[in-house]
C-alpha cells in the first residue's frame, strides 16, 4: 500500500507538473509517450486498481483539480507601481530602514486565503498586521544613489532561519546574507554597506539560507533595488518597473510544496505575476524607462513586444556602452534584469508583453527524455496611446551611455564545471521525495554538491581573472557569482567561439548545454563569496561553491 500511493504521488506530481506548463494539452502526444515512459519503470503496473487512477487521463484530471486554473487570478488590472521603501533616516547619503520577513495572508482566491511570506517595511516599530498587508506581494523597492550608506535592519519572523542576500551588488562578504550566516527565526541583524562610485544598476534582494532559498522565494519573499548615479544620462526618461515573479496556487489556495520535477527543473507555477499581479495593463504615452526583474525560481523569460521593437540599455550592473536598437527579444535568465527603452511610438497601437517559446530543456522523469519548450505565454498587455504632441518629438537617446572599461585579465585562470546526476530508480524509490529535499537528484560544480565546510576556488583581491563556466549537464543553468559585477568575454559552443559583441555588467550569466561562457571578473574584499545556478531548487541542491578571496 505504501508503495502504491509512492507511485500515485510520483505520477501526478510528474502530471501536475506537466499540466501546470499547459503543455498537456498542447503537447499531449508527446506527454503521453513521456508518461508510458514513466510506466515502464518497475512497479508501474499497480496504477490500474487504484480508484480513480485507472488510465493516465484520470490521473491528469486528479492532478489538475488541485491546481488553481490558469485564469483563476484577475488580469488586466493597471500595473501596480511598487511599494517604495521609506528612508527613516535624516542624514544626507544615509539610507535606514526595516525589513520583516513575515508570514502574510492575501485572498488571491475568492473565500481562499492564500499564506504568502513576504517582505515589509517596518516603519516606526509598528508591525504590519499580517493581514492588513496591502499592493504587490513583491517586496518593497530599495531606491537608493552611489555613495549611500545602506542600513537595513532585517527582522526574521519566519519558523525557518533566513537572510538577505543583495544580488548583484558589491556589499562586504559578511553582509551579503551567506548560507553560512542564517538569522534564526525571531532574530534581528543589521546588514550595512555603502554603496560605492559606479555601482548604479538593477539589483534585486531576496533570502540565501542553506537548502531554503527555493521555497523562501517561491513562498513570496525578494523585491528590487535600483542604484541610481548622480549623473544619468537616462535621467529624463519615465521610469517603469516590471518585477516578474512565479506563482504556483493550488485551488485551495494554498502555494504547494515542490514536487520532484519543481526540484529537478526549478519551479515554475502556473501564474507569472509582474509586480504581484497577473497580466496587468500598461498604458505607453512617452517614451519609457523601463527596469525589468526576472525574480522567478527558474523560469526563462524571453520578453518580446511582439512586432514591435525595443532597445536595451542596461544590464545587471547598469548602463551599456551604447543603447541596442531595433531588438525584438531578450533573454532574462532567473536572476536577471535589464534596462530598457520602450518608445510610444506616433499613433495607438495594442501590443503583448510576452515570454515567447525558449527551450531549456528541462529533462522528464525517465532516463535521457526532455520536456518540450513551454508555449508562449502572455505577461502583459500594452496600450501605445502616445498624445498628439509628443508624437512630434520623441526624446532622442544619447549614442553613448556609459564608459565601462574593459577588464584587463591577469594571467590566473579558473574553471567552473556544471555536471549533473540523474539516478532514476532512486527517485522513484519509496519516500523519494516526502520530506523537502528528494533523492536520486545530484547537481554539481567541478564534482561535488555544495559543502558549507569546503573552500571551492580561492582568488586575490584586485586581481583580474578569467572564468570558465562549461555546462556538462543536458539543461540550460544560470551561473550567477556573488559581490561582483563580470564581463562576459566569449561564448564557445560545438567548436565554434563567439567573442560577446558588445561590453556589459553582469552578474547573472546563462549557460547551454555544452557551451562554455569566458568571463573576466575581479572581487575586491576579501571574505567569502557564492557562486551557483540561480535556479534556486538546483542551488538548495547543491551546484553552489564557496568562493576564497584572499
Ligand atoms: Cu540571487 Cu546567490 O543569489
Ligand atoms: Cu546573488
Ligand atoms: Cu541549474
Amino acid at each position: 500500500m505504501i508503495r502504491r500511493e509512492f507511485l500515485v504521488r510520483t505520477l501526478s506530481a510528474a502530471v501536475a507538473s506537466l499540466v501546470a506548463r499547459g503543455a498537456f494539452a498542447q503537447n499531449a502526444p508527446h506527454d503521453m509517450h513521456d508518461m508510458s515512459g514513466m510506466q515502464d519503470m518497475k512497479g508501474m503496473e499497480g496504477m490500474g486498481s487504484m480508484p480513480g487512477m485507472s488510465s493516465h487521463a484520470s490521473a491528469a484530471t486528479h492532478a489538475t483539480a488541485t491546481l488553481a486554473p490558469a485564469d483563476a487570478l484577475p488580469a488586466g488590472r493597471p500595473l501596480a507601481a511598487l511599494r517604495v521603501l521609506a528612508n527613516e533616516s535624516r542624514e544626507p547619503g544615509v539610507f535606514r530602514a526595516t525589513l520583516v520577513a513575515h508570514p502574510v495572508q492575501r485572498e488571491m482566491l475568492a473565500g481562499k486565503p492564500t499564506t504568502f511570506w513576504q517582505y515589509d517595511a517596518m516603519n516606526g516599530g509598528a508591525l504590519p498586521a499580517a493581514n492588513a498587508s496591502q499592493g504587490p506581494v513583491v517586496g518593497p523597492l530599495i531606491d537608493v544613489c552611489e555613495g549611500d550608506t545602506v542600513e537595513i535592519r532585517f527582522i526574521n519572523r519566519l519558523a525557518q532561519p533566513s537572510t538577505i542576500h543583495w544580488h548583484g551588488l558589491p556589499v562586504p562578504p559578511d553582509q551579503d546574507g551567506n548560507p553560512a550566516d542564517p538569522v534564526a527565526p525571531g532574530a534581528t541583524r543589521v546588514y550595512r554597506f555603502t554603496l560605492p562610485a559606479g555601482s548604479a544598476g538593477t539589483y534585486w534582494y531576496h533570502p540565501h539560507p542553506h537548502m531554503m532559498s527555493a521555497e523562501q522565494v517561491f513562498r513570496g519573499l525578494a523585491g528590487p533595488i535600483v542604484v541610481r548615479a548622480a549623473a544619468d544620462p537616462l535621467a529624463a526618461w519615465p521610469e517603469r518597473h516590471l518585477f516578474f515573479s512565479d506563482l504556483r496556487l493550488a485551488s485551495d489556495g494554498s502555494i504547494p510544496p515542490n514536487d520532484m520535477m519543481d526540484w529537478m527543473n526549478g519551479r515554475e507555477g502556473q501564474f507569472v505575476l509582474v509586480n504581484g499581479a497577473r497580466r496587468p495593463r500598461i498604458v505607453v504615452t512617452n517614451d519609457e524607462r523601463w527596469r525589468v526583474w526576472n525574480g522567478c525560481n527558474a523560469r526563462y523569460l524571453k520578453l518580446s513586444l511582439g512586432a514591435a521593437s525595443f532597445v536595451q540599455v542596461g544590464t545587471d550592473g547598469g548602463l551599456l556602452e551604447a543603447p541596442r536598437d531595433g531588438l525584438t527579444e531578450l533573454l532574462l535568465a532567473p536572476g536577471e534584469r535589464a534596462e530598457l527603452i520602450v518608445r510610444a511610438g506616433a499613433g495607438s497601437r495594442q501590443a503583448v508583453l510576452s515570454a515567447a517559446v525558449y527551450d531549456r530543456r528541462k529533462m522528464s522523469m525517465s532516463e535521457g527524455d526532455s520536456l518540450p519548450a513551454d508555449p508562449a505565454r502572455a505577461l502583459a498587455d500594452v496600450s501605445f496611446e502616445p498624445p498628439e504632441k509628443n508624437a512630434q518629438a520623441p526624446r532622442a537617446l544619447p549614442a553613448k551611455l556609459a564608459v565601462i572599461a574593459p577588464l584587463v585579465a591577469s594571467t590566473v585562470r579558473k574553471s567552473v564545471v556544471f555536471s549533473e546526476k540523474m539516478d532514476m530508480s532512486a527517485m522513484h524509490r519509496p519516500g523519494a521525495s516526502a520530506h523537502g529535499m528528494p533523492a536520486g537528484m545530484t547537481f554539481m560544480i567541478n564534482g561535488s554538491t555544495f559543502d558549507p565546510a569546503r573552500v571551492t576556488l580561492t582568488s586575490r583581491r584586485d586581481e583580474v581573472e578569467i572564468w570558465s563556466i562549461e555546462n556538462r549537464t543536458d539543461m540550460d543553468h544560470p551561473f550567477h557569482l556573488h559581490g561582483t559585477q563580470f564581463q562576459i568575454i566569449e561564448r564557445q559552443s560545438g567548436g565554434v567561439t563567439t567573442p560577446e559583441p558588445y561590453r556589459a555588467w553582469r552578474d547573472t550569466v546563462n549557460v547551454q548545454p555544452e557551451e562554455t561562457v569566458r568571463i573576466a571578473t575581479v572581487q575586491h574584499m576579501a571574505g567569502e563569496r557564492m557562486f551557483h545556478c540561480h535556479i534556486l531548487e538546483h542551488e538548495d541542491l547543491g551546484m553552489m561553491g564557496t568562493l576564497r578571496v584572499v
